[in-house]
């Protein structure tokens, strides 16, 4: 798996798909008292589940997405009606077994040719997505199921070549085959798939290696697509014009491909779109502007390209969007004033942009993540204060004015977990963190902090290292809260002196080189039990090295 969409997408795309599954008639166990399951799908089903091992990490993909996961073939027995069993479902009338859904099942081992999976005529959903197939060939049998509209074999470790019998399938709407180490996709087999599913709106085909098809011939796939995932496949050359083609589209995804050259500017016409992902890739050349695209836009990804340029004024009037993620391009210009409230992540970091940061920033309430690093400009930090539901905020490598002057702020950031000011030409360790109690990561690195590292950040207490006497401070007019959370420590290169404090037991990474710390090193760092990386050079420390470091 090369691989991974960020978070948010992942929730998007997993919510997004479910939509789809389709809606088979429920299981008969309810509405009759005889079997009505044949004894032959029975026979088949219990071969099946033998077939398997049963092994909790077989599908620790589905903890990974936060989905319940647990061995479903457990309630399979022998001389019970298996359409009463978990994952089945029969059609109503004839009890034919008409829907296996196995996701997340802990099963453990192949799926050969001669598995009596394929016994199964009659299927018309199949799902067997995280599980352990180890690494077996994907069997051409799976062609074989003449009335499948639904087949999900995603994150199931499966091998070898997308058989071309697949293309047999034509009443499939939707196919997921993502994240397998399935290693290619041919022209032939595609060829078939554009002949053949006509019916198909979802495509799900990430990390399967297609870099033989040009992506023209993907232009030939059926024009009611509305998912067309395609993370990973090694695609290259250029995006077509004719992309305008999939005008049903709501959900694009061609992140870590080779595309180059520019986005088509017809891509503006694909006027359903909702998720638009085509990150890390080589595209140039400006983004489309066109005044009235994307109107339905909720989530936008196209970060690490090379794209120039100015922002396209649609950012900032398509009150849809949530998610813009621009970072790691050439984009020049300024950022202008944003039209609506309900963004909630923005990344515009390592580009040419200038500054300001647009006022409207400061009304965006909803904002949980901000990169703004690298922009031409001064940043005014106070700008933040209403944005109380702020997670993460990069501003590193701006001139920041933190208008404090070392009075304390009126106001905290309850909600922090990482902020990034390296570079900030920062003179003063920010006030407003005092109230960020779920701190995980700060770097202040390569600024002009002097003094000592100030109590409220951390406190090194008398008896217990982190068992902090509250009463012992008075130090503000803030409750002293220890960051309790807190892993990720980069003070380097500042003008810190005084004692080495000593970070809470939580830190597993702490960097402090290049400051003016005095004294000896602490016997109570031995403490520190989670550290993992710790720089203390270029200091004038003394003393001795502790024995503990060993360890
Ligand atoms: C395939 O199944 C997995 C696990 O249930 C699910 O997360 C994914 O959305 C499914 N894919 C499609 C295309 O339905
Ligand atoms: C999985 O494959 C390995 C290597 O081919 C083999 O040794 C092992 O027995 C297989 N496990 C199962 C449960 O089939
Ligand atoms: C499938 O064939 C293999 C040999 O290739 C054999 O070991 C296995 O028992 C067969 N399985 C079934 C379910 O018939
Ligand atoms: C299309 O599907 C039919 C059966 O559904 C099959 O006979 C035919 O070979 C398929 N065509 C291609 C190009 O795969
Ligand atoms: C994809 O397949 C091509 C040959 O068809 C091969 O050169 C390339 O290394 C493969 N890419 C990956 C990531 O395996
Ligand atoms: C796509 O289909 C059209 C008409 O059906 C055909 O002329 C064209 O060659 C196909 N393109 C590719 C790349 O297969
Ligand atoms: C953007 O890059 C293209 C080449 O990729 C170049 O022709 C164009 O002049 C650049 N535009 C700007 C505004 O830098
Ligand atoms: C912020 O999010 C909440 C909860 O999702 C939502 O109800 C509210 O409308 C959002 N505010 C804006 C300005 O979009
Ligand atoms: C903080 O004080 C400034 C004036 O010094 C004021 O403009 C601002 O609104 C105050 N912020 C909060 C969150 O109270
Ligand atoms: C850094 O801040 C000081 C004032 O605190 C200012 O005089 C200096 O010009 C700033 N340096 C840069 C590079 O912005
Ligand atoms: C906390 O500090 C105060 C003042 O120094 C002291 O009186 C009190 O005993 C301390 N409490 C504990 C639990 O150590
Ligand atoms: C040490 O810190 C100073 C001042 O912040 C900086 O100019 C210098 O580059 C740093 N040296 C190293 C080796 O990081």
């Amino acid at each position: 798996m090369c691989c991974l969409l960020r978070p948010f997408q992942l929730l998007y795309l997993l919510l997004f798909l479910l939509n789809f599954q389709p809606n088979l008639s429920s299981s008969s166990s309810s509405s009759s008292i005889t079997q009505l399951c044949s004894p032959e799908e029975a026979a088949a089903l219990i071969q099946f589940k033998t077939s398997f091992s049963i092994d909790e990490s077989s599908s620790w993909w589905c903890d990974y997405y936060s989905k319940i996961s647990y061995p479903k073939t457990n309630s399979w027995k022998e001389g019970l009606d298996c359409c009463s069993w978990d994952g089945i479902t029969c059609d109503n009338v004839n009890g034919q077994v008409i829907g296996l859904d196995l996701s997340c099942s802990w099963l453990y081992g192949s799926i050969a040719s001669n598995s009596s999976l394929f016994h199964l005529r009659h299927l018309q959903k199949l799902n067997l997505a995280f599980n352990y197939f180890n690494l077996s060939k994907m069997s051409s049998k799976f062609g074989q199921f003449a009335s499948l509209e639904y087949l999900n074999l995603s994150e199931a470790y499966f091998t070898g070549q997308v058989p071309s019998q697949v293309s047999h399938l034509s009443k499939l709407v939707s196919l997921d085959l993502s994240g397998n180490y399935i290693q290619t996709l041919d022209k032939h087999t595609l060829k078939g798939l554009v002949e053949n599913l006509t019916k198909v709106r979802q495509l799900v085909l990430d990390d399967i290696n297609m870099s033989s098809i040009s992506s023209n011939a993907l232009m030939n796939l059926s024009s009611s697509l509305r998912t067309l995932s395609l993370v990973g496949c090694g695609l290259i050359g250029k995006i077509p014009e004719n992309i305008f083609h999939f005008s049903q589209l709501r959900f694009l995804g061609l992140p870590y491909n080779y595309f180059s050259g520019q986005i088509p500017s017809s891509l503006t016409n694909l006027r359903h779109l909702e998720f638009l992902y085509i990150s890390n890739n080589q595209l140039e050349g400006s983004i489309p502007n066109e005044v009235t695209a994307f109107p339905n836009l909720i989530s936008l990804d196209l970060s690490f390209n090379l794209l120039n340029g100015t922002l396209p004024s649609w950012l900032y009037t398509v009150s849809t969007l949530k998610h813009i993620a621009l970072e790691n391009n050439k984009l020049s210009g300024d950022i202008k004033e944003f039209q609506y409230n309900s963004l909630e992540e923005i990344s515009f970091g390592n580009n040419k942009l200038k500054g300001p940061i647009p006022s409207s920033i400061s009304h965006l309430v909803n904002l949980t993540f901000v990169d703004l690093s690298n922009l031409i400009g001064i940043v005014e930090v106070d700008m933040f204060s209403k944005l109380q539901n702020l997670q993460v905020l990069d501003l590193s490598y701006n001139s920041l004015s933190l208008s404090s002057n070392g009075v304390s702020a009126n106001y905290t950031l309850p909600n922090l977990q990482g902020l990034y000011l390296s570079s900030c030409n920062v003179s003063e360790f920010p006030q407003f963190l005092r109230g960020s109690e779920s701190l995980k990561r700060l770097d202040l690195s390569n600024n002009r902090i002097s003094g000592k590292i100030p109590k409220w950040m951390w406190d090194v207490g008398k008896d217990s290292l982190w068992n902090l006497n509250l009463s012992h401070n008075s130090l503000t007019d803030f409750e002293q809260i220890p960051w309790k959370e807190i892993e990720y420590l980069d003070l380097s290169s500042n003008f810190i002196h005084g004692d080495l404090s000593i970070p809470p037991s939580t830190t597993m990474v702490f960097l402090i080189s290049n400051n003016s710390l005095s004294g000896e090193i602490p016997s109570l760092l031995c403490n520190a039990n989670n550290l993992e990386y710790l720089d203390l050079s270029h200091n004038n420390l003394s003393g001795i090295i502790l024995q503990c470091f060993g360890n």
